[in-house]
């Protein structure tokens, strides 16, 4: 395993909460549709494309609708999210994140926005954390979304690193999988509960430090090179 020169970040429930628009706005779509959507439903659309999504919640409803309706839907759905986006301000970043990736970046290491948004762009502009980032990889960019790898590896050769030199923090069990299929150590944010598989869990990016992050890669590194 080489050296940590890369940390790379999903951004929904890592950076900023946006579960919860995505869920009200996905909620509206299903009482359209004639349906209730729990919260408890919604966990399962974290990480998910939004097609993907879309599908899920027709699962939830039980309805099967074609192409061209799915499309419409998730259009629908992407101007109602984008409605209470619009809205957010600097005060949303959560905490401990904007201070963290300073962190990150003083002790030279590259950092990476890693999502499967396609409203990433927008969003860090609002958050106006944009520059905090030396690359951003998002839903536009990437065919396969997580648990395939593809949007971290595209952050790390855009970034001239080895994937093995890479952590990845992420709340989303589908992106603790992705890490180690790609290669990298991966930090979950949120309930070690939902996220057993990742090297180390934290509740939030205030409740990590550079040193212990430093600290789990030297973990790692001698797991790895043990016979
Ligand atoms: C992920 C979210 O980051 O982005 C998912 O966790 C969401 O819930 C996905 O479906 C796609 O987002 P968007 O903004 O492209 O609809
Ligand atoms: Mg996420």
């Amino acid at each position: 395993m080489s050296g940590l020169s890369a940390c790379l970040f999903d951004l929904d429930g890592v950076i900023v909460d946006t579960a919860k628009y995505h869920f009200v706005a996905w909620r509206q779509i299903a009482h359209e549709l004639g349906f209730e959507f729990t919260e408890q439903n919604n966990e399962r659309l974290k990480g998910v494309s939004r097609m993907r999504s879309l599908e899920i919640l027709l699962e939830v409803g039980g309805l099967a609708l074609d192409t061209a309706t799915k499309v419409a839907l998730a259009e629908k759905k992407n101007a109602l999210y984008l409605s209470y986006v619009m809205q957010m301000t600097p005060t949303e970043v959560l905490p401990g994140a904007v201070d963290f990736l300073k962190n990150c970046r003083q002790s030279g290491y590259k950092t990476a926005l890693a999502t499967a948004s396609r409203n990433a762009a927008v969003i860090i502009e609002l958050l106006k954390i944009a520059p905090l980032f030396d690359v951003v990889v998002d839903g536009n960019r990437v065919t396969h979304t997580k648990p395939d790898p593809e949007v971290f590896l595209t952050c790390a050769s855009d970034l001239g690193v080895s994937p093995t030199a890479c952590v990845v923090f992420e709340d989303a069990e589908a992106g603790i999988e992705a890490a180690h299929v790609g290669g990298m150590l991966a930090i979950g944010i949120g309930s070690p509960a939902n996220l057993a598989k990742a090297d180390l869990v934290v509740p939030g990016l205030s409740k990590i430090s550079v040193e212990q992050l430093r600290a789990a890669w030297d973990n790692k590194k001698s797991t790895v090179a043990k016979p």
